[in-house]
């Protein structure tokens, strides 16, 4: 598959240029940045370009969008209609509506929408989902999901904290990865009702704190808080409770815990792992192996995606615009204090 990078200079696009210049069915096509200098020093001899249209006359089958979420609704409009298969990053967009055209625009063109939610890759939350799927925890009653970090200090620009380009605070941030992942082991999120609060860092529009139930047709619900005041720094975590046990997979550091009983109450078998061959990796390397991993699964599935197969880990265009829905009710129902309802969107199809 050939494979455009738009935003290929930036801090994600390098890691997404390296992954598609390693996976044997993917051949770089080009790249795009506004920083043509910084993108030609990635691209290996792939045309650089800072217009899109002399880009986008590159003979290619995919796009990969890794800009600020603000602008990239003419970028995933010009792609479709250019017949390309599109894998964004979160957030979609960082309105609801724009996310809304960028999905309808997907379906008009027959084309393949990928969001890019790479934590699904994550080996810890990757056991999770498979736990469930298993059966081993038994009738699954309900989850526990967070995401979190220092806020504003862990950024390195302010856009990634400004609402009118982000989208908003913590909902939007890591928080988007771990909302993604509720409706990933739900099946589907219908209904939000949270809080969100603006106390610490005081960004117009941008949550340090949201807390929220999400209600799933399944009957199963999750308790999700996203925060920018976690003091002792990033961590994400997912807990899964069933009849007859327990998972539970958390980042940083990569570790899981399976808890099995024969009965409700009955004798405890617990098994862990702190997969040390990821955190040895992460020591002598960086903590970035773990996430160029995940991209380069994430790349490798969206290929398998284009090609039609199903019951992959990808979140589809649905997932991210439900996952922009989501970042969106928080706050509405914070303001109304009442839930918000919304459609059951199912899996993307065309
Ligand atoms: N999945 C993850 O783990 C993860 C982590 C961090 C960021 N992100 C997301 O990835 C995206 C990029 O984040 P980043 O940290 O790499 O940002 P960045 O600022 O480092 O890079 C963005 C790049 O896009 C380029 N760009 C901006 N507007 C453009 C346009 N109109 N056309 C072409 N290029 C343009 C910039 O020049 C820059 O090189 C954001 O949506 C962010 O939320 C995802």
């Amino acid at each position: 598959m050939r494979i455009g990078i738009i935003g290929a200079a930036g801090k994600i696009g390098q890691m997404r240029v390296q992954t598609v210049q390693e996976n044997p069915k993917t051949t770089l096509a080009a790249v795009m940045d506004l920083s043509a200098e910084k993108a030609a020093a990635l691209a290996k001899g792939a045309p650089v370009f800072t217009e899109l249209e002399r880009f986008l006359d590159v003979p290619m089958d995919a796009v990969i969008i890794s800009t600020p979420a603000h602008v990239r609704e003419p970028l995933c409009l010009a792609a479709f209609a250019r017949g390309l298969h599109v894998l964004s990053e979160k957030p979609l967009h960082h309105t609801v509506d724009g996310s809304r055209r960028i999905v309808e625009a997907a379906r008009t063109a027959r084309r393949h929408l990928g969001g890019g939610f790479n934590m699904r890759y994550y080996p810890a939350f990757a056991f999770v989902k498979d736990i469930m799927a298993s059966g081993q925890i038994g009738e699954i009653d309900h989850v526990r999901i967070y995401g979190g970090h220092e806020g504003l200090p862990k950024f390195a620009y302010d856009w990634e904290y400004k609402a009118e380009i982000s989208g908003g605070g913590a909902l939007w941030d890591v928080g988007i990865h771990m909302s993604d992942m509720a409706r990933y082991l739900l099946g589907e999120i219908t209904e939000v009702y949270g809080v969100a609060t603006e106390k610490v860092w005081k960004v117009p529009g941008s949550e340090d704190n949201a807390m929220a139930i999400f209600k799933s047709p399944s009957g199963v619900s999750a308790i999700y808080q996203a925060t920018w005041t976690d003091w002792k720094g990033y961590q994400s975590a997912v807990e899964v409770y069933g009849s007859h046990g327990m998972v539970r997979g958390a980042y940083a550091p990569m570790q899981t815990m399976l808890i099995t009983m024969e009965k409700p109450g009955g004798k405890v078998t617990k098994v862990t792992n702190r997969f040390p061959g990821i955190q040895i990796r992460e020591k002598l390397k960086s903590w970035k192996t773990t996430a160029l991993n995940s991209f380069a699964a994430e790349l490798a599935e969206f290929v398998a995606l284009t090609e039609g197969r199903e019951g992959l880990r990808i979140a589809d265009g649905h997932a991210a615009l439900r996952a922009v829905e989501i970042a969106a009710a928080v706050p509405e129902s914070s303001r109304t204090g009442q839930p918000v309802k919304l459609a059951n969107l199912g899996p993307m199809r065309f």
